[in-house]
Protein backbone atom coordinates (compact mmCIF):
# COMPACT_ATOMS: atom_id res chain seq x y z
CA UNK A 1 0.00 0.00 0.00
CA UNK A 2 1.42 3.44 -0.94
CA UNK A 3 -0.53 6.53 -0.13
CA UNK A 4 0.74 9.59 1.39
CA UNK A 5 -0.33 9.38 5.14
CA UNK A 6 -0.50 13.04 5.93
CA UNK A 7 -2.33 14.69 3.05
CA UNK A 8 -3.54 18.14 4.47
CA UNK A 9 -7.31 18.82 5.58
CA UNK A 10 -7.24 22.69 5.02
CA UNK A 11 -10.09 25.48 5.52
CA UNK A 12 -10.32 27.55 3.12
CA UNK A 13 -12.09 31.19 2.81
CA UNK A 14 -13.26 32.08 -0.64
CA UNK A 15 -15.52 35.02 -1.07
CA UNK A 16 -18.46 34.38 -3.64
CA UNK A 17 -19.22 36.88 -6.01
CA UNK A 18 -22.44 39.02 -5.67
CA UNK A 19 -25.12 37.91 -7.04
CA UNK A 20 -25.34 41.23 -9.40
CA UNK A 21 -22.06 41.07 -9.76
CA UNK A 22 -22.12 37.39 -11.35
CA UNK A 23 -21.90 36.68 -14.89
CA UNK A 24 -22.01 32.84 -15.79
CA UNK A 25 -19.20 32.94 -17.85
CA UNK A 26 -16.47 33.12 -15.39
CA UNK A 27 -14.23 30.86 -16.93
CA UNK A 28 -11.77 32.89 -19.77
CA UNK A 29 -15.51 33.74 -20.81
CA UNK A 30 -16.00 31.12 -22.35
CA UNK A 31 -19.25 29.01 -22.54
CA UNK A 32 -18.52 25.59 -22.81
CA UNK A 33 -15.71 25.75 -19.84
CA UNK A 34 -17.75 28.01 -17.50
CA UNK A 35 -21.09 25.72 -17.65
CA UNK A 36 -18.89 22.84 -17.49
CA UNK A 37 -17.31 24.06 -14.13
CA UNK A 38 -21.12 25.67 -12.65
CA UNK A 39 -22.22 21.33 -13.73
CA UNK A 40 -18.77 20.61 -11.66
CA UNK A 41 -20.15 22.87 -8.64
CA UNK A 42 -23.81 21.65 -8.48
CA UNK A 43 -22.51 17.77 -8.93
CA UNK A 44 -19.89 17.71 -5.90
CA UNK A 45 -22.46 19.16 -3.96
CA UNK A 46 -24.15 15.95 -3.53
CA UNK A 47 -21.41 13.56 -4.68
CA UNK A 48 -18.80 14.51 -1.84
CA UNK A 49 -21.34 13.96 0.78
CA UNK A 50 -21.74 10.76 -0.55
CA UNK A 51 -18.52 10.18 -1.15
CA UNK A 52 -17.69 10.73 2.68
CA UNK A 53 -20.95 8.80 3.98
CA UNK A 54 -19.77 5.96 1.48
CA UNK A 55 -16.36 5.77 2.90
CA UNK A 56 -17.55 6.19 6.53
CA UNK A 57 -19.40 3.06 6.33
CA UNK A 58 -16.29 0.94 5.91
CA UNK A 59 -13.90 3.08 7.94
CA UNK A 60 -13.70 0.70 10.66
CA UNK A 61 -12.65 -2.45 8.13
CA UNK A 62 -9.85 -0.93 6.77
CA UNK A 63 -6.92 -2.50 9.00
CA UNK A 64 -4.18 -0.57 7.74
CA UNK A 65 -3.93 2.26 10.29
CA UNK A 66 -2.10 4.24 7.19
CA UNK A 67 -4.55 3.86 4.80
CA UNK A 68 -7.22 4.33 7.49
CA UNK A 69 -5.88 7.50 8.33
CA UNK A 70 -5.49 8.31 4.52
CA UNK A 71 -9.03 7.82 4.29
CA UNK A 72 -10.01 9.80 6.94
CA UNK A 73 -8.17 12.52 5.57
CA UNK A 74 -10.18 12.03 2.21
CA UNK A 75 -13.38 12.67 3.80
CA UNK A 76 -12.36 15.54 5.86
CA UNK A 77 -10.91 16.87 2.08
CA UNK A 78 -13.90 16.88 0.39
CA UNK A 79 -16.39 17.58 3.14
CA UNK A 80 -14.01 20.86 2.69
CA UNK A 81 -14.75 20.96 -0.89
CA UNK A 82 -18.63 20.75 -1.06
CA UNK A 83 -18.95 23.03 1.80
CA UNK A 84 -16.99 25.75 -0.03
CA UNK A 85 -18.84 24.97 -3.07
CA UNK A 86 -22.43 25.54 -1.46
CA UNK A 87 -22.47 29.74 -1.65
CA UNK A 88 -20.59 29.86 -5.30
CA UNK A 89 -23.61 27.30 -5.72
CA UNK A 90 -26.25 29.74 -4.55
CA UNK A 91 -24.95 32.84 -7.03
CA UNK A 92 -25.82 30.44 -9.92
CA UNK A 93 -29.00 29.53 -8.90
CA UNK A 94 -30.10 32.69 -8.29
CA UNK A 95 -29.30 33.63 -11.75
CA UNK A 96 -32.60 31.89 -12.43
CA UNK A 97 -32.36 28.69 -14.11
CA UNK A 98 -35.84 27.02 -14.32
CA UNK A 99 -35.20 23.30 -13.65
CA UNK A 100 -31.67 23.08 -13.12
CA UNK A 101 -32.68 23.35 -8.98
CA UNK A 102 -34.82 20.05 -10.07
CA UNK A 103 -32.15 18.72 -12.04
CA UNK A 104 -29.56 18.66 -8.89
CA UNK A 105 -32.28 17.49 -6.57
CA UNK A 106 -32.86 14.37 -8.70
CA UNK A 107 -29.13 14.03 -8.81
CA UNK A 108 -28.98 14.41 -4.85
CA UNK A 109 -32.10 11.48 -4.78
CA UNK A 110 -29.79 8.84 -6.72
CA UNK A 111 -26.89 9.13 -4.92
CA UNK A 112 -29.40 8.94 -1.68
CA UNK A 113 -30.71 5.57 -3.53
CA UNK A 114 -27.06 4.05 -4.12
CA UNK A 115 -27.03 4.76 -0.24
CA UNK A 116 -30.26 2.91 0.58
CA UNK A 117 -30.09 0.01 -2.33
CA UNK A 118 -26.47 -0.56 -3.56
CA UNK A 119 -23.15 -2.34 -1.69
CA UNK A 120 -20.30 -0.67 -0.46
CA UNK A 121 -18.49 -2.94 -3.24
CA UNK A 122 -20.79 -0.64 -5.34
CA UNK A 123 -20.31 2.57 -3.76
CA UNK A 124 -16.23 1.94 -3.40
CA UNK A 125 -16.23 1.44 -6.77
CA UNK A 126 -17.83 4.18 -7.77
CA UNK A 127 -15.87 6.32 -5.76
CA UNK A 128 -12.33 5.17 -7.56
CA UNK A 129 -14.13 5.41 -11.13
CA UNK A 130 -14.75 9.13 -10.24
CA UNK A 131 -11.60 9.70 -8.96
CA UNK A 132 -9.60 7.94 -11.28
CA UNK A 133 -10.83 10.47 -14.06
CA UNK A 134 -10.68 13.57 -11.77
CA UNK A 135 -7.09 13.51 -11.04
CA UNK A 136 -6.54 13.29 -14.43
CA UNK A 137 -8.83 16.17 -14.77
CA UNK A 138 -7.65 17.96 -12.26
CA UNK A 139 -4.13 18.19 -13.66
CA UNK A 140 -5.07 19.10 -16.74
CA UNK A 141 -6.77 22.45 -15.66
CA UNK A 142 -4.18 23.45 -13.67
CA UNK A 143 -1.58 22.85 -16.29
CA UNK A 144 -3.66 24.85 -18.56
CA UNK A 145 -3.58 27.98 -16.83
CA UNK A 146 -7.24 28.70 -17.12
CA UNK A 147 -7.67 29.85 -13.35
CA UNK A 148 -4.73 32.78 -14.07
CA UNK A 149 -7.12 33.62 -17.14
CA UNK A 150 -7.51 37.43 -17.17
CA UNK A 151 -11.63 36.92 -17.95
CA UNK A 152 -11.21 34.00 -15.08
CA UNK A 153 -13.38 35.31 -12.35
CA UNK A 154 -10.87 35.59 -9.83
CA UNK A 155 -12.40 33.63 -6.64
CA UNK A 156 -13.90 30.85 -8.66
CA UNK A 157 -10.67 30.66 -9.94
CA UNK A 158 -9.12 30.46 -6.39
CA UNK A 159 -12.11 27.92 -5.48
CA UNK A 160 -11.49 25.33 -8.56
CA UNK A 161 -7.43 25.58 -8.62
CA UNK A 162 -7.90 24.63 -4.49
CA UNK A 163 -10.15 21.89 -5.05
CA UNK A 164 -8.04 20.30 -8.48
CA UNK A 165 -5.08 20.68 -6.69
CA UNK A 166 -6.18 18.44 -2.91
CA UNK A 167 -8.15 15.77 -5.84
CA UNK A 168 -3.90 15.63 -6.77
CA UNK A 169 -3.40 14.98 -3.54
CA UNK A 170 -5.43 12.54 -2.56
CA UNK A 171 -5.13 10.40 -6.03
CA UNK A 172 -3.99 7.41 -4.32
CA UNK A 173 -6.67 6.85 -1.75
CA UNK A 174 -9.93 5.67 -2.89
CA UNK A 175 -7.86 3.57 -5.58
CA UNK A 176 -5.87 1.99 -2.70
CA UNK A 177 -9.00 1.53 -0.79
CA UNK A 178 -10.85 -0.43 -3.24
CA UNK A 179 -7.93 -2.54 -4.11
CA UNK A 180 -8.01 -3.42 0.15
CA UNK A 181 -11.00 -4.39 -0.40
CA UNK A 182 -11.58 -5.80 -3.66
CA UNK A 183 -9.31 -7.86 -6.08
CA UNK A 184 -11.73 -7.50 -8.88
CA UNK A 185 -10.44 -5.06 -11.69
CA UNK A 186 -13.06 -5.77 -14.10
CA UNK A 187 -15.89 -4.29 -11.23
CA UNK A 188 -13.10 -1.57 -10.91
CA UNK A 189 -13.09 0.02 -15.06
CA UNK A 190 -17.40 -1.34 -15.15
CA UNK A 191 -17.37 1.04 -12.31
CA UNK A 192 -15.34 4.04 -14.26
CA UNK A 193 -17.68 3.59 -17.01
CA UNK A 194 -20.65 3.97 -14.44
CA UNK A 195 -19.80 6.48 -12.69
CA UNK A 196 -17.95 9.13 -15.28
CA UNK A 197 -21.16 8.29 -17.34
CA UNK A 198 -23.45 9.18 -14.94
CA UNK A 199 -21.37 12.65 -13.82
CA UNK A 200 -21.79 13.32 -17.69
CA UNK A 201 -25.36 12.88 -18.38
CA UNK A 202 -26.00 15.10 -15.29
CA UNK A 203 -23.06 18.08 -16.80
CA UNK A 204 -25.01 18.03 -20.13
CA UNK A 205 -28.39 18.26 -18.77
CA UNK A 206 -26.76 21.24 -16.72
CA UNK A 207 -25.14 22.52 -19.51
CA UNK A 208 -27.77 22.79 -22.03
CA UNK A 209 -30.43 24.13 -18.96
CA UNK A 210 -28.19 27.09 -18.52
CA UNK A 211 -26.96 28.24 -22.17
CA UNK A 212 -30.43 28.22 -23.13
CA UNK A 213 -31.53 30.69 -20.65
CA UNK A 214 -28.48 32.23 -20.84
CA UNK A 215 -28.61 33.06 -24.82
CA UNK A 216 -31.73 35.29 -24.42
CA UNK A 217 -30.39 37.39 -21.85
CA UNK A 218 -26.24 37.58 -22.28
CA UNK A 219 -26.64 37.12 -26.03
CA UNK A 220 -25.20 34.70 -28.32
CA UNK A 221 -21.67 34.24 -26.77
CA UNK A 222 -23.15 31.98 -23.92
CA UNK A 223 -24.25 29.49 -26.95
CA UNK A 224 -21.73 26.41 -26.51
CA UNK A 225 -20.01 26.13 -29.67
CA UNK A 226 -19.14 22.91 -31.24
CA UNK A 227 -15.33 23.14 -31.92
CA UNK A 228 -15.61 23.77 -28.25
CA UNK A 229 -17.88 21.05 -27.82
CA UNK A 230 -15.88 18.29 -29.59
CA UNK A 231 -12.08 19.39 -27.88
CA UNK A 232 -13.66 18.86 -24.83
CA UNK A 233 -14.95 15.49 -25.86
CA UNK A 234 -11.77 14.60 -27.04
CA UNK A 235 -10.10 15.74 -24.03
CA UNK A 236 -12.46 13.72 -21.32
CA UNK A 237 -12.67 10.88 -23.65
CA UNK A 238 -9.11 10.39 -23.49
CA UNK A 239 -8.65 10.79 -19.41
CA UNK A 240 -11.86 8.34 -18.94
CA UNK A 241 -10.13 5.81 -21.67
CA UNK A 242 -6.78 6.42 -19.82
CA UNK A 243 -8.92 5.04 -16.21
CA UNK A 244 -10.11 2.10 -17.24
CA UNK A 245 -7.46 0.54 -18.79
CA UNK A 246 -6.48 -2.28 -16.61
CA UNK A 247 -3.61 -1.34 -15.96
CA UNK A 248 -4.19 1.87 -14.42
CA UNK A 249 -2.53 2.96 -11.73
CA UNK A 250 -2.70 6.79 -9.88
CA UNK A 251 0.87 5.77 -9.07
CA UNK A 252 1.94 6.14 -12.67
CA UNK A 253 0.97 9.51 -13.26
CA UNK A 254 3.16 12.24 -13.38
CA UNK A 255 2.73 14.92 -11.36
CA UNK A 256 4.56 18.41 -12.39
CA UNK A 257 6.88 19.66 -9.29
CA UNK A 258 4.61 22.92 -9.55
CA UNK A 259 1.90 21.04 -7.39
CA UNK A 260 4.28 21.03 -4.22
CA UNK A 261 4.40 24.75 -4.83
CA UNK A 262 0.82 25.08 -5.15
CA UNK A 263 0.33 22.97 -2.34
CA UNK A 264 2.51 25.35 -0.21
CA UNK A 265 0.68 28.11 -1.43
CA UNK A 266 -2.71 26.77 0.11
CA UNK A 267 -1.62 25.79 3.09
CA UNK A 268 -0.30 29.09 3.89
CA UNK A 269 -3.61 31.22 2.47
CA UNK A 270 -5.87 28.29 4.79
CA UNK A 271 -7.76 29.43 7.44
CA UNK A 272 -6.45 26.38 9.29
CA UNK A 273 -5.19 23.15 8.55
CA UNK A 274 -5.28 19.97 10.13
FE1 LIG B 1 -13.35 16.96 -4.12
FE1 LIG C 1 -11.66 13.59 -4.67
Amino acid sequence: MTVTPLIPVRTMQFDAPGNDEFHPLYVAGNAQLSYQHSAIGLYVAHLEPFFVKSLRRVMDRISDPTLREAADRFCRQEAQHYQRHVDFNKVILAHGYPGLAERAERLKQEFDGFLASESDKFRIGYIEGFESYTTQLGLYLLRSGLYDHPRTHAAFGELFKWHMLEEIEHRHVAFEVYRHFHDDNAHRIRMCWFAQRHMFSFMRDCERLMSAVDIGRHGDRCRIRWKHRLVLQVVTSGMRAKAMLPWYTPHALRIPASIEALSTRFTERAVQVR
